[in-house]
């Protein structure tokens, strides 16, 4: 038998008392061994709960409670989550965890301090999804060419509603917590910040590199309009909140953002919540994970199995998957390097000539227009959709930088990545 004690029993941690009790018949046989719930730990004791376990409102009963084998931490947050989960692994107990915000910050202090202690976090990416195994052990052959991922379910949720029903972005976000999807700060989610941390752990795993959110590009989806869904659809595009990972010799490109697509790309046909997650190695080639990405159950389902492969004694160590780091080392790419497509909508006066002065200052910052539509704003105003050729991020700043500071622009233009292979 072993003996569990979970640290949050909310969302997740409610499912994951339910999965073990009502799958109790097949996870006993995989595992080898009973799994049972000592105890939980919560914030506030007369919440009513649907599951009925010892519970506790002190997280240190369970680090130190001699009778608990694992910790399975399901509270969320940064630092009162990492105090919590180093006091487990100094109690010698192996950890659970599907707290991505931790991982995204604290993943290569917790590899250290772990040691030879299981410590697995397979929700902390795509919930149900098993990325974390399929990049650490399925492709662990490979050197990683690209990940390009949907892996926040509620910014997803939120652009397919968008996008098939042209409803309002705030209701939707309130559906997506009402359903559990949500972090209990949904700001983390809507301004990239989620996906931001699940790409940093799978570019752990893929590259062997230590970057942090604040070192990388994020960018959210609250600024997007009908009007920037009008020009996808008349362009052949879907809008799409994307975590990329970009190998370019010995240098990673890590973005999150929101990017149009081919509407022909797999991935451009994962809607609602579901994730998808596209890798690309140079042996294997490209393949492709799909499957729920946020919700109780689907995540609760990758925080059992963690608990399975630690009953049957299995573990994978170092957590991160490199025994020792990589000769040639991987650092980050600079952003002023990024070489896409890009989209922009900008709101000007129409009147004769505001078009010829558009493309006379993208031409002095080499940028070249591939595409333009017109929708009109009040009676002399215009927004202007325009794509343009590749051209570098530093480029496009520069040019979007002069451009925001012109006599006919009406409001700050936005400017979204097209994202081709
Ligand atoms: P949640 O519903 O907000 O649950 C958090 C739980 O932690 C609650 O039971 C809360 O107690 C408890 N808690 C918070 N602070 C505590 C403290 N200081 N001491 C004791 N208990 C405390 O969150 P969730 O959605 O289950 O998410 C849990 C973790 O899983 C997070 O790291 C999240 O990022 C991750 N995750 C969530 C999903 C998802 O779809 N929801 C998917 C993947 C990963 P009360 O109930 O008393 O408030
Ligand atoms: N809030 C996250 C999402 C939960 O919407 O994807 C899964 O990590």
């Amino acid at each position: 038998m072993i003996k569990i004690g979970i640290i949050g029993v909310g969302t997740v941690g409610e499912s994951v008392v339910k999965i073990l009790q009502k799958n109790r018949d097949i996870i006993s046989a995989r595992a080898g061994k009973e799994i049972v719930v000592v105890k939980g730990a919560v914030r506030n004791l007369n919440k009513k709960r649907d599951v009925d376990i010892a519970l506790t409102d002190n997280p240190y009963e369970i680090t130190d409670d001699p009778g608990i084998d694992v910790v399975v931490e399901l509270m969320g947050g940064v630092d009162e989550a990492y105090d919590v989960v180093k006091r487990a692994l100094k109690n010698k107990k192996a950890v659970v965890t599907a707290n991505k915000a931790l991982l995204a910050y604290h993943r290569y202090e917790l590899q250290n301090l772990a040691e030879d202690i299981p410590f697995e976090f397979e929700a902390s990416v795509a919930g149900g999804i098993p990325i974390i195994k399929a990049l650490r052990e399925g492709l662990s052959a490979n050197h990683i060419e690209a990940i390009k991922g949907i892996m926040n379910g509620t910014c997803n949720f939120i652009l397919t509603k968008m996008a098939k029903e042209g409803v309002d972005f705030e209701p939707v976000l309130k559906e997506a917590q009402e359903l559990g999807y949500a972090e209990a700060d949904p700001t983390f989610d809507v301004e990239g910040y989620d996906a931001a941390h699940k790409l940093l752990i799978l570019a752990s795993i893929a590259y062997g590199i230590d970057a942090k959110p604040e070192d990388i590009l994020i960018e959210g989806i609250k600024e997007i309009s009908s009007l920037d869904f009008a020009f996808a659809s008349e362009f052949g595009y879907a809008i799409k909140l994307l975590a990329i990972a970009k190998k370019r010799a010995n240098q990673v490109e890590l973005r999150v953002h929101p990017v149009l697509i081919s509407k022909d790309e797999m991935i451009a046909k994962v809607d609602g919540v579901m994730n998808g997650i596209s890798v690309i190695g140079d042996f294997v080639g490209e393949t492709m994970y799909y499957g729920p990405g946020a919700g109780g159950d689907a995540t609760a389902s990758a925080v059992v199995s963690n608990l399975i492969d630690i009953a049957r004694g299995g573990k994978c160590s170092p957590m991160l998957g490199f025994k020792r780091p990589l000769e040639s080392g991987m650092t980050l790419a600079s952003n002023d390097e990024i070489r896409v497509k890009y989209y922009l909508r900008v709101a000007v006066q129409d009147r004769p000539g505001i078009l010829a002065k558009i493309a006379q200052l993208f031409g002095e910052h080499q940028i070249s227009i591939e595409s333009m539509l017109q929708k009109p704003k009040t009676k002399n105003t215009a927004n202007l959709l325009l794509s343009t050729h590749e051209c570098l991020e530093k480029d496009i700043q520069k040019a979007l930088n002069e451009l925001k500071n012109q006599d006919f622009i009406e409001e700050k233009p936005f400017m979204m990545r097209i994202e081709e292979n």
